[in-house]
């Protein structure tokens, strides 16, 4: 080996290097694109949208007579790539919601080694059959989408030992919708008494999506959300609840929301 030849393999590394960085960067492009939302433009938006509840959270807490705690943002990434989901991840964006499984647990493996600080955490807020219980239970922190003992006992029974307990939000059908998933307000006690009972799930709260012509449903669930909170003081982990999207986060905010889930406010429309 002649210095000549150790010199052409450090550049052909070199070269490596560089083609895998231009790949791994135009996939990246390629994916985003995709989307028809550039890394800055995707960026902007979580800022623009950080700022929106930052805004309605001051303006709540200088009207509210309760006090208002700051309010979580869910990023609702379901049909968005993995990468968009790292962006956001690297600028400080924790929580992320799916409500496709299986698309989901693809983009969780591809994610799995985030840096240390850049963790996710993974929402699941689509329907839940039977059948799914098992795949929920294994992979997901949170659950925004429960309305019945039967999925609850399955997803308790189901979730590891390793594991923390899952983070559970029932789902309210608050204006009572026959289109509408969730459980109605009258049965809203039988359920809260079953979860109370099943130890690798910690109930947190509530989460609503209200009629479109609307209304009071914000106010009325946040009325509800206290009288839980109020007639069940056991109820510990009673913190969350998760109301308003991109038409509507401010106003669900200063209705008392905790946590916002935003998708195409910040990721653009959805294919
Ligand atoms: C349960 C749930 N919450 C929030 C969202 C986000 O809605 P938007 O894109 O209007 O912000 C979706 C989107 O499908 C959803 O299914």
């Amino acid at each position: 080996m002649n210095a000549t030849s150790n010199h052409h393999d450090t550049n052909s590394s070199d070269t490596n290097t560089l083609t895998k960085i231009k790949e791994t960067k135009s996939d990246f492009d390629a994916a985003l694109d995709m989307h028809s939302l550039d890394k800055h433009s995707l960026i902007d938006n979580w800022q623009q949208v950080r700022q929106q509840v930052d805004e309605a959270c001051a303006q709540a807490k200088g009207t509210a007579t309760d006090s208002v705690t700051a309010v979580t943002l869910l990023a609702v990434s379901k049909t968005k790539p993995a990468e968009m989901i790292a962006t956001l991840a690297r600028q400080g964006q924790r929580h992320f919601g799916e409500n496709y499984l299986q698309e989901a647990i693809e983009k969780m493996a591809t994610l799995k080694d985030q840096p240390e600080g850049e963790e996710i955490v993974w929402h699941y807020i689509g329907s839940i059959q039977r059948n799914k219980t098992r795949d929920i239970a294994e992979h997901f922190d949170w659950v925004q989408t429960l309305e019945r003992d039967i999925i609850a006992k399955r997803l308790n029974d189901q979730r590891p030992d390793n594991m923390s307990p899952l983070n559970v939000l029932i789902q309210l059908n608050i204006d009572d919708e026959d289109s509408k998933s969730g459980c109605l307000s009258e049965q809203l006690p039988d359920l809260i008494a079953a979860i109370k009972g099943y130890e690798r799930l910690q109930l947190r709260g509530l989460m609503i999506i209200p009629a479109k012509a609307d209304n009071d449903s914000f106010a009325r669930t946040k009325q509800l959300f206290e009288a839980v909170k109020n007639t069940h003081p056991e109820l510990s982990g009673w913190d969350t609840l998760s109301m308003g999207m991109s038409a509507d986060m401010a106003d669900a905010v200063t209705n008392g929301s905790t946590m916002v889930r935003v998708g195409t406010a910040i990721f653009g429309a959805r294919a």
